[in-house]
């Protein structure tokens, strides 16, 4: 079985055909990131255009690189993210996907963006033991998430006020730094030192809820006291937290459920602390660590298609009436 994948759920305007061995054989992302660093954060007007813009010569790549005739491709079915995400994006993507399933007399399946970060790692190790606890960070959503196996997740946890790249991306915009602001803080910090700033500890407590608002809020109060910070050090001191606080909590759910392997999903999963500890608590506990490539860690459309292929192949495809849902929480995936 083949499938096209298609993602547009934020800037990333991506498509990719896999197989169900879960075998990529093209993975094509255009971004319009540049169009939105002026403004410090994603405008969503832009990035809809964007996605209008670039959709169709995106696909067209996808299916040439994957060997397909663009205009009558052997695949089995299309998978598009339905949400959540930007609506005018989502919306792009879906309608491309629904044009192209009636053209082409293909089924198509609509997918949740966060199901699909959760099948990125698979893509580059397949034959991983189960259950599996995933660390799922991105702009958007920080969750904690234990698996008995594709497709079957629960949510241990989940951040109450912003997500770990969302704190990040506004400490950045605070440090007067570019945006995305991960990026820049990360490169910084590996060369200042995380004790220079004593940032409190957020989420103390037993349960696996996250929180990163009170620590971006220590960040300003403590760079506003004290002027003369080098702006390495109050990087260092953030990620240091960022990454106690995060790993606190994995290690929490390693103690108390049966784990088999520990990956790590998300644009945050790019984060060089955060890999790291990631790594040393999957030997510790013996487990195989999952860390994707950079390429799989950000928005792509191989993990909208590998997660499509399992939807498909369990629930059939999706209606022509299916809207795209900006506010799907990925509870309400079964
Ligand atoms: O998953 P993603 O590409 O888009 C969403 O679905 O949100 O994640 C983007 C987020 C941004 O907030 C960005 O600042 C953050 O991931 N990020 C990082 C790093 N690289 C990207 N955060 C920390 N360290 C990094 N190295
Ligand atoms: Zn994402």
């Amino acid at each position: 079985m083949k499938v096209l994948g298609i993602e547009t759920s934020c800037d990333e305007t991506a498509a990719s055909v896999v197989d169900d061995q879960l075998h990529v054989h093209s993975s094509v992302i255009e971004s319009s990131l540049d169009e939105h660093r002026a403004f410090g954060g994603v405008v969503p007007e832009l990035a809809g255009r964007a996605h209008v813009m670039m959709i169709s010569s995106v696909v067209e790549r996808a299916l040439v690189e994957a060997g397909l005739d663009p205009h009558n491709p052997a695949i089995d079915a299309i998978a598009v993210t339905s949400g959540p995400g930007l609506i005018g994006s989502l919306l792009v993507g879906l309608a491309a996907a629904k044009g192209y399933a009636l053209a082409w007399g293909k089924p198509f399946v609509g997918v949740h963006h966060l199901e699909g970060h959760l099948f990125a790692p698979l893509l580059e190790m397949p034959n991983l033991p189960w259950p599996m606890l995933t660390l799922l960070v991105s702009g958007g959503h920080s969750m904690l998430v234990l698996q008995s196996g594709p497709g079957s997740h629960e949510i241990l946890g989940e951040t109450i006020d912003d997500a770990a790249g969302e704190a990040y991306d506004k400490v950045a915009r605070w440090l007067g730094l570019g945006y995305p602001g991960g990026p820049e803080i990360d490169k910084l910090a590996q060369r200042g030192n995380a004790k220079t700033l004593q940032l409190p500890k957020s989420m103390t407590g037993e349960g696996y809820d996250l929180s990163f608002s009170g620590l971006k809020t220590a960040v300003v109060r403590a760079t506003e006291k004290q002027g003369d910070l080098a702006v390495e050090d109050v990087a260092a001191s953030f990620q240091g937290a960022v990454a106690e606080q995060l790993l606190r909590k994995v290690r929490q759910a390693l103690e108390k459920n049966e784990v088999k392997a520990l990956s790590l999903a998300g644009g945050v999963a790019a984060n060089s602390a955060l890999r790291q500890g990631i790594s040393k608590l999957a030997e510790e506990f013996g487990i195989p660590a999952l860390l994707p490539s950079m390429q799989m860690c950000t928005d792509n459309a191989a993990m909208i298609a590998a997660a499509g292929i399992y939807r498909f192949q369990h629930q059939g495809a999706s209606h022509m009436n299916l809207s795209a849902n900006p506010n799907w929480q990925l509870v309400d995936v079964s």
